[in-house]
């Protein structure tokens, strides 16, 4: 297996979408999506009115499109009124698919339960009136820290229900991630539980946030509403925290939802940036949710008898998108799974796809490489061994997928039949912005092939010039579109900054990935990030955040830099340069010293940010400017010879010693 960006650069393998992929599709065959394209060109607010228009349930009708007056502030359908929820839940009763199962829940331990649509309204309505006996009200913002769970799920519906701006924070993230986004989004409450399950293991919650509440500066939180996933109690505080069974007393099945105006935030994401910062992507709600579900109707080209599952977790934007709200939206039947693929054993997807009969299934390529890992050491839970034949289209998102796993999911799990949709998009595009439609598309292995229609995609050099096909450049994103990024929570200005920078004309959407087109048919490839930014396991990092919390353990730690090397299986692997206050460990001493520091990053960041190597020296190598130089340490980290001129370094002996490994 290789990430060799050269092996997917001569990738000249296309795979047409097979007639039965074709017939019935909503966008069938290239001319029906060129069209959609053209429309779009020509007539960009008409395109996105006509289908906002019949994709969503308005309760009071937009009347203008997109304003542009206070660019990148954008505003899409800004006078109108929709409720997000009410276009999961309520425009479907009445209709075929009000009884219709919503979510197959499997838990960790593989016991099955099932939930319709009118049962998840009736719940999701008494979770919100139970929000507003607790005194939450819309505009007010709300921490959900929970297991991937149907309560999860119900958690960020209610929230959407009575206008409260859900912020999701992954159940892997520290009491100090916690802490720090509690603070930064003004949160009125936590919703979280006593314990999740992962694989097998019961890992607390309910005391990381008890941690991080004691940390301090969390003034404006009032309640603590806590799931009891198991029997295990939990420490609770009087008058401040209630289990979800005494917040539901009483509380009615039926909440009129609030309407909000299309502008207003539906959710708070963090993700990772350039600084040690995380940044609060805010989403709105009518251009937000019009992307879920029509990005479900074309990319997974969903139809009333699919059975969907995207495995992301809640806390992350996969998890917005293609778990809480588009598979609603969308009226289809999705399955929820709160484990880990590897558990009981690595056969757990194949078996899950062949017991709940899933059609389309949406997963990463780290958790697809893993998954060849263990099926080539284990014939047993190899996919041959299952019956995949219900599968009729195949995604993957969070990282470029390298060729070799593209086509073992193809042959193995798509018995050669299903197109994969390799969907490029991240936190602040809301949904998919350039991959390929499952009916039209052919696809060509390591490419997410074409923007969607209305997405005005290209690669500009860093003055914002247009690059030629064929030559690597900056990916950018020309025109608005409706569920981009509306600013960075608390911080406008970062938001310019990082989005619409000023030196390219502060009008092109700045992804933050380098990207290549082919010469021939304008397929896009992403090449990764341009920016401090890693991408491990498909989850995203900031270096400057593993370097802020490495230096934060003052009494051990004098500098650090963070850099990532290519890695098989996660993608990239987090690799950490650490000079320490006293000299420099060897041997037995360094190994434990760097347990330390990995078991220090778990505790300020989250687990998934430890560093896979630690490397000490006397010294980071640096211009006589004092500036880390951080190519050359992307060299070392990697293994490579030094070929960079090195004549600027203040100390080049540092280098032999960083090169050597624990
Ligand atoms: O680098 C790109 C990579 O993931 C980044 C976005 O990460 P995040 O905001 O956490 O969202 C992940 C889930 C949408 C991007 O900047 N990325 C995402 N999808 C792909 C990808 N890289 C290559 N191919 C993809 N399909």
């Amino acid at each position: 297996m290789s990430n060799n960006i050269e092996s997917v650069l001569v990738e000249n393998r296309v795979f047409p979408p097979s007639d039965a992929a074709m017939k019935g599709a909503r966008i069938s065959g290239m001319p029906a999506y060129e069209a959609l394209c053209k429309e779009a060109e020509k007539d960009l607010e008409g395109f996105w009115a006509r289908h906002a228009r019949d994709n969503i349930v308005w309760t009071k009708p937009f009347t203008k499109t997109l304003d542009e007056s206070n660019a990148p502030f954008y505003k899409w359908f800004h006078d109108g009124e929709l409720n997000a929820s009410a276009n999961c839940l309520d425009k479907h009763m009445g209709t075929a698919v009000e009884n219709k199962t919503a979510i197959i829940f499997e838990a960790d331990d593989g016991a099955v339960t099932k939930i319709t649509y009118k049962e998840l309204l009736g719940r999701v309505s008494q979770f919100a009136n139970a929000l507003k006996a607790q005194g939450i009200r819309k505009g007010d913002r709300v921490i959900v820290y929970m297991p991937m769970t149907v309560e999860g799920v119900i958690a960020m519906q209610a929230c959407a229900r009575i206008g409260a701006t859900h912020s999701v924070v992954f159940g892997g993230f520290s009491a100090k991630a916690l802490n720090e986004r509690i603070i930064d989004a003004g949160a009125v409450a936590v919703i979280t539980a006593n314990f999740q399950m992962r694989g097998g293991k019961e890992l607390p919650l309910k005391s990381i946030v008890d941690e991080g509440i004691a940390m301090g500066g969390c003034d404006t939180l009032k309640s603590v509403l806590v799931f009891m996933r198991t029997p295990t109690a939990c420490n609770m505080v009087a008058g401040r925290d209630k289990t979800f069974t005494e917040m539901l007393q009483g509380q009615s099945g039926e909440c009129k939802p609030e309407p909000v105006n299309a502008e207003h935030p539906l959710f708070i994401l963090y993700t990772s940036g350039s600084t040690g910062k995380p940044k609060g992507v805010q989403h709105s709600t009518g251009g937000y949710l019009l992307w879920a579900k029509l990005t479900m109707d074309w990319t997974f080209d969903i139809k009333s008898t699919d059975v969907f599952w995207c495995t992301a977790d809640i806390g992350w934007i996969t998890g917005h998108t293609y778990v809480a709200y588009g598979p609603l939206a969308a009226g289809a039947t999705q399955v929820i799974f709160e484990g880990i693929p590897t558990y009981p054993n690595a056969g757990r997807f194949w078996e899950m796809i062949q017991k709940h009969k899933v059609t389309v299934f949406y997963t990463a390529p780290t958790a697809i490489r893993s998954l060849i890992k263990a099926a080539e050491g284990d014939e047993k839970i190899h996919p041959k061994r299952y019956d995949l034949s219900s599968l009729r289209i195949l995604g993957t998102v969070g990282e470029p997928i390298n060729p070799e796993a593209w086509m073992w999911y193809h042959k193995n799990v798509g018995g050669e039949r299903c197109p994969i949709v390799d969907t490029f998009w991240q936190t602040e595009t809301g949904g998919h912005v350039i991959t390929p439609l499952p009916g039209a598309t052919p696809t060509v292995p390591g490419s997410c092939t074409l923007p969607l229609p209305g997405i005005m995609a290209a690669i500009v050099d860093e003055a914002g010039h247009d690059i030629p096909n064929g030559a690597g450049g900056m990916l950018v994103i020309k025109r608005p579109w409706p569920s981009m990024i509306r600013t960075i929570w608390n911080d406008p200005e970062r938001f310019k900054k990082s989005y619409f920078p000023e030196e390219m004309g502060g009008k092109l959407y700045l992804a933050g990935d380098g990207a290549v087109r082919n010469k021939e048919n304008g397929y896009f490839r992403i090449t990764g990030r341009i920016d401090d930014v890693l991408n491990v396991s498909g989850h995203r990092l900031g270096t400057m955040e593993i370097e802020s919390a490495l230096v934060s353990k003052t009494d051990l730690v004098a500098e650090a830099a963070v850099v990532g090397r290519p890695d098989d299986l996660t993608g990239e692997a987090v690799c950490a340069f650490v000079v320490l206050k006293r000299s420099r460990p060897t041997g037995d001493e360094a190994k434990q010293i760097a347990t330390e520091l990995r078991n220090w990053v778990a505790k300020e960041i989250g687990p998934i940010a430890k560093p896979k190597d630690i490397r000490f020296g006397d010294n980071l190598p640096k211009t006589r400017s004092g500036k880390i130089m951080r190519r050359l340490l992307r060299s070392i980290a990697k293994g490579e010879a030094i070929t960079q001129d090195t004549s600027t370094l203040e100390n080049p002996a540092i280098l032999e010693q960083l090169a050597e490994k624990l």
